[in-house]
């Protein structure tokens, strides 16, 4: 059987670590990039076919390595999922200063661009390609005090990419509301009134609970794989109906 590749960012915590988990149960070499080199080895390590790329995705070389990685060890590379990302303290806008502005955009927006500008060639001479980007409902139903991150959302370019390489490419995105990570956990805190903030995040859910990460997973695999080969172009909310 031909062996299958995907490259999963932000691979070594979160969802990526969960979307890493699905797709090499399934049979996948997994190439993780990750800025975190402790948690991407200890990631690398639960099996052989999970290889980990330290490097940072607002880099263009991170993702000439990765193409590297993939077209030497395998010949090919079939999935991008670009779902690293950041978030900034909850506050108002005159309140931020513009350096988490630069932050936040360089890391969420600048990686859709870098993989497309160094994978896409691959993949039309290799005849096919998936790309799944992970946006946020928060860029269609916001929370107040996430203005930055939530506007970075929006720009995951899914769309216009969609139509400058069907039919061989195809390109979508997630749009999670909250889950259960790492970024939730530094945006509710530890301290005696976290328990009451994750209750009010909560009770904004219709489905009241957060996602868990393998939530998030099943809906990268869905939108990676041939079970959505007639899909492009879209958004797939997995919210708890927080976008209703
Ligand atoms: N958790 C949520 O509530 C939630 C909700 C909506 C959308 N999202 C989106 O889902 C994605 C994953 O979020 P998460 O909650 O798993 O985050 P997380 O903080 O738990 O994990 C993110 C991972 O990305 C890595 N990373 C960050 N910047 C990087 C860079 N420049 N280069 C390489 N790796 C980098 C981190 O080291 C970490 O391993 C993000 O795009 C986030 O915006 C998350």
């Amino acid at each position: 059987m031909q062996v299958k590749v995907a490259v999963v960012t932000g691979g070594a915590d979160g969802f990526g670590a969960t979307i890493t988990d699905r797709f090499h149960q399934e049979g996948y070499q997994v190439i993780i990039i990750d800025i975190n080199k402790e948690k991407g080895e200890q990631k690398a390590s639960v099996g052989p076919n999970i290889h980990f790329l330290f490097g940072d995705v607002t880099q263009q070389d991170t993702w000439e390595q990765a193409l590297a990685l993939a077209r030497d060890m395998f010949g090919r590379l079939d999935i991008v999922v670009n779902n690293a990302g950041i978030t900034g303290a909850q506050s108002p806008v005159h309140t931020k200063d513009m350096a988490e502005y630069e932050r936040t955009f360089n890391v969420n927006v600048r990686p859709i661009f870098c993989s497309a500008r160094s994978i896409v060639p691959f993949m039309m001479e290799q005849g096919n390609g998936v790309f799944v980007n992970i946006t946020s409902t928060g860029c269609t139903r916001p929370r107040p005090g996430f203005a930055f991150y939530n506007a970075s959302k929006a720009a995951v370019a899914t769309k216009t990419m969609a139509l400058e390489y069907a039919p061989t490419v195809r390109f979508n995105c997630i749009a999670p509301a909250v889950g259960n990570t790492s970024m939730l956990q530094a945006s509710i805190g530890s301290g005696a009134d976290s328990q009451e903030r994750l209750q009010k995040i909560e009770d904004l859910l219709p489905m009241k609970r957060v996602a868990q990460p393998m939530d998030i997973a099943n809906a990268v695999w869905y939108l990676a794989t041939d079970q959505s080969s007639f899909v492009t172009g879209t958004t797939l909310e997995v919210d708890g109906g927080r976008g209703i």
